[in-house]
């Protein structure tokens, strides 16, 4: 069967360039991949308030992430971190105490900015996240993509060719990371 990967988008912007490096790894991702989006915009501010009697928005966010074999972040940077929904969203997936839906999921980062560091600092942060929240993490490749007008489209088509064979290496990486990690920790 398939691998399927749950793609979690840090921006909410309608023409996010986010969402458009998001369809373009799909396109390049090896076909033994199955992407579902995990969407975040509709989550309450997170409180533990909730964790008595969780919203069925809550809910749903960590049956999605209970269905998916692992979990691809596609982030941008804000202030140098990632942006507060982002952070809402995995607060929210990792309580009720517990329950937490990250453990022993794999995971993996990558994001674009117009900045010349293309979202390092913010995925950095992440990921002391998301090794408190005891995700796997495929360490390498990286993925800092510096956006330049144009690199890809709203779809996900690619223009420039090195940038279409780094994002093509950085999902096979991907691909063989998941495995290994699925060998030790079956689904
Ligand atoms: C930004 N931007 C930005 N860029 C960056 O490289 N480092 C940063 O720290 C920030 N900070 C920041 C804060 C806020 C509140 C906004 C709205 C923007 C610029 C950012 O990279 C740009 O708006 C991208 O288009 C954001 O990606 P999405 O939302 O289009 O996917």
């Amino acid at each position: 069967p398939p691998y399927t990967v749950g793609v979690l988008i840090g921006s909410l912007a309608t023409n996010s360039i986010n969402r458009s490096l998001a369809n373009a790894l799909i396109r390049v991702a090896p076909f033994e991949f199955e992407f579902v989006e995990i969407p975040i915009g509709n989550l309450p501010l997170y409180s533990y308030d909730y964790d008595a009697n969780y919203p069925p928005e809550g809910q749903a966010l960590k049956d999605a992430i209970a269905g998916v074999d692992s979990v691809l972040f596609v982030t941008p940077e804000y202030n140098r971190s990632i942006p507060g929904p982002l952070k809402n969203a995995i607060d929210w997936a990792s309580r009720p105490w517990g329950t937490n839906s990250f453990a022993r999921k794999p995971s993996a980062v990558i994001g674009t900015s117009p900045g010349a560091i293309g979202t390092a600092v913010a995925q950095q942060n992440l990921r002391s996240v998301l090794s408190f929240c005891d995700s796997p993490q495929m360490n390498f490749p990286e993925g800092y993509i510096q956006y330049k007008d144009g690199l890809f489209t709203a779809e996900g088509d690619i223009t420039d060719a090195g940038t279409e064979q780094f994002l093509r290496e950085f999902m096979q990486s991907y691909f063989q990371f998941v495995t290994r990690v699925l060998t030790v920790i079956p689904r």
